[in-house]
């Protein structure tokens, strides 16, 4: 399983990146807007910081970049998109799973720029997105869960509807707005491709207190044990 950071903050990044070693990022206007500068400053940071790395390229290190909310036009989304993934080769461009989102992402699609389908909550609109080539569907896990809904059975069947027709592989299923290690594990035991979530529940999740116990109760066997 692959793990993304949704941020938009280029020092979180580079930690993620260094510490955990995670496979892509994704953002959203609200991720850019947190990090205070303004969008095609930030895009330009994700577009070096590949470079930097020398893993550009969406097949190396993919990063989902949203186009302007407020688009409906589905040439105006296109035209939109079409400008941020000419920025660069990691790109790829989030559009909601709305009407005219389909339509612009099938039509980037069938112009070799790679598409995410965004705010999804339902298989449904998960079927559409692989239907339509694109190369990632995030269905949204945490806002769902936060409501009360329990997503396990929601991600097993986009598991399950993706293999039934030749798509698991070929549009990656990125469970979005993952909120803790429970998440990131029932979306891996259904087989999803790839998570996504901030740098504090990845830090959580790889946390365990009797890790540290552990740790404590073998220092101090050390410590009473000759070495030679
Ligand atoms: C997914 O791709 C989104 O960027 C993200 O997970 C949105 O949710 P959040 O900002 O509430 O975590």
């Amino acid at each position: 399983m692959k793990f993304y950071l949704d941020s938009a903050k280029i020092d979180e990044i580079r930690e993620a990146y260094d510490t955990f070693g995670i496979d892509g990022i994704t953002t959203n206007p609200n991720h850019i807007m947190n990090s205070g500068k303004p969008f095609y400053t930030v895009i330009e940071e994700l577009a070096n910081f590949v470079k930097e790395k020398g893993i550009e390229g969406w097949e190396k290190f993919p990063i989902s970049v949203e186009i302007n909310p407020h688009l409906d036009d589905v040439n105006e989304m296109i035209e939109m998109g079409t400008k941020i993934a000419s920025m660069s080769k990691s790109f790829v461009i989030k559009i909601p799973c709305t009407p005219s989102g389909i339509t612009a992402a099938k039509k980037l699609e069938e112009k070799g720029i790679r598409t995410n389908l965004t705010l999804v909550f339902s298989p449904s609109q998960a079927l559409i997105a692989a239907k339509n080539n694109s190369l990632f569907v995030s269905p949204f896990i945490g806002w769902k869960e936060n409501s009360g809904e329990d997503c396990k059975e929601y991600i097993d069947n986009i598991v399950k509807i993706y293999k039934n027709y030749g798509f698991y592989g070929k549009t990656e299923i990125i469970c979005a707005a993952v909120r803790n290690g429970k998440q990131i594990v029932d979306c891996a035991v259904s087989g999803a491709d790839i998570v996504t979530a901030g740098l504090q529940v990845y830090k959580d999740s790889f946390y365990h207190p009797f890790t540290d116990y552990g740790l404590e109760k073998f220092r101090n066997a050390w410590d009473k044990t000759a070495l030679s």
